[in-house]
This record gives structure tokens, sequence and C-alpha cells, in this order.
């Protein structure tokens, strides 16, 4: 009992400390004339979509939730969006040049439709973001549009 009481004792004490590790949720900002939403144009009802299933790992518009506020969870939390940002970022889609912007717009689609994204651990806490099949197609097809028109 005097062990178990020990490693509690320390278990909370590290937890506690931990809470001090700060990780950093200041978004950058966001440059309206690199903005893919802006650039394209694209029409409310798929930027909704977007914004609720991307956005908060591949935009500077992340909206954090409560649970990132609690070490470690942060710290998971913050890599994908820095991981997810790195990959795609429509915030800087301006920024991109044809081939990789050609290439994201691919591999969107292929992510929705094989559903690997919106990342499913990251569904089961923002339903929003859980697309319906018909939100799927939607998007591949505004994405495709896209890519057949070259407009990107
Ligand atoms: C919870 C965070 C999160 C959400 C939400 C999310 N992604 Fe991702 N995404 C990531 C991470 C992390 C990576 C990089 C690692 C990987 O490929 O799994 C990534 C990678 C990607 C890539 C690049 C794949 C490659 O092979 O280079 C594309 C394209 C992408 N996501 C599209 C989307 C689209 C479209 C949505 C919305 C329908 C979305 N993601 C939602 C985190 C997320």
């Amino acid at each position: 009992m005097k062990t178990f009481k020990k490693i509690l004792f320390w278990s909370l004490l590290g937890f506690a400390l931990i809470q001090f590790i700060p990780t950093d949720k200041v978004n950058p900002p966001v440059d309206h004339k690199a903005n893919f939403f802006d650039i394209q144009k694209t029409p409310e009802k798929i930027q909704g979509l977007i914004k609720n299933a991307c956005y908060d790992c591949h935009s500077n518009e992340t909206v954090y939730p409560k649970y990132a506020y609690i070490a470690p969870i942060s710290w998971s939390v913050k890599s994908h969006i820095n991981e997810g940002r790195e990959h795609l970022n429509f915030s800087v889609w301006g920024s991109y040049n044809k081939d990789l912007k050609e290439n994201m717009l691919n591999k969107s689609i292929q992510t929705i439709q094989n559903k690997t994204m919106p990342m499913p651990g990251y569904i089961v806490y923002h339903k929003e973001a859980n697309l319906s099949e018909a939100e799927r197609t939607l998007l591949v097809k505004y994405f495709e549009e896209i890519l057949k028109l070259k407009t990107y």
C-alpha cells in the first residue's frame, strides 16, 4: 500500500508539473491574398465543410478544443497541427507552386475518398468533421473541378 501511495503521489506531482510546459497556441496571421477560400472564391457551403473537417490542422485558423489545454494531450494535438500545416496549409495556398497545388488537390481527393482524412481519431471528438458520403462526394467534386479547369 505504501508503494502504491508513493507511485500515486509522484504521478500526480509529475502530471501537475508538466502542465507548466507551454505549447504555442497563437495562430499565425491569415494573409487573404494567399488564402485558399479568397483565391478560389469557394462557395459558402464548401467552405463550411472544409472548415469543419480540415481547418483545425490544415490552416492558420485552428480552433483549439478544451482538451488541447491539458498536457500531455496538448503536445500530441500541437504536433498533429504542426505536421498537418507542414503538408498542407490552406492559409498559405497562394505561396505554393503549380505542382504542389496539383499534388495537394489530388491527395486531398484521395484522402477524402479513402477516409484517411479527416484523421479518424479527430472525428471522435469533432462530430461536425464526420463527413457523410454526400459531403465527401461534394468536396471531391469541388477539388476535381479546380484540377480540371486548372484554376488553382
Ligand atoms: C486532426 C488533424 C487533421 C485533420 C482534421 C485533417 N488532417 Fe490532413 N493531415 C494531418 C496530418 C498530421 C498529416 C500528415 C501526416 C499524414 O499524412 O498522415 C496530414 C496530411 C494530409 C495531406 C497530405 C498527405 C500526403 O501524403 O502528403 C492531405 C492532402 C490532407 N491531410 C488533407 C486533409 C483534408 C482534405 C482534410 C479534411 C477533409 C484533412 N486533411 C483533415 C492532420 C489532419
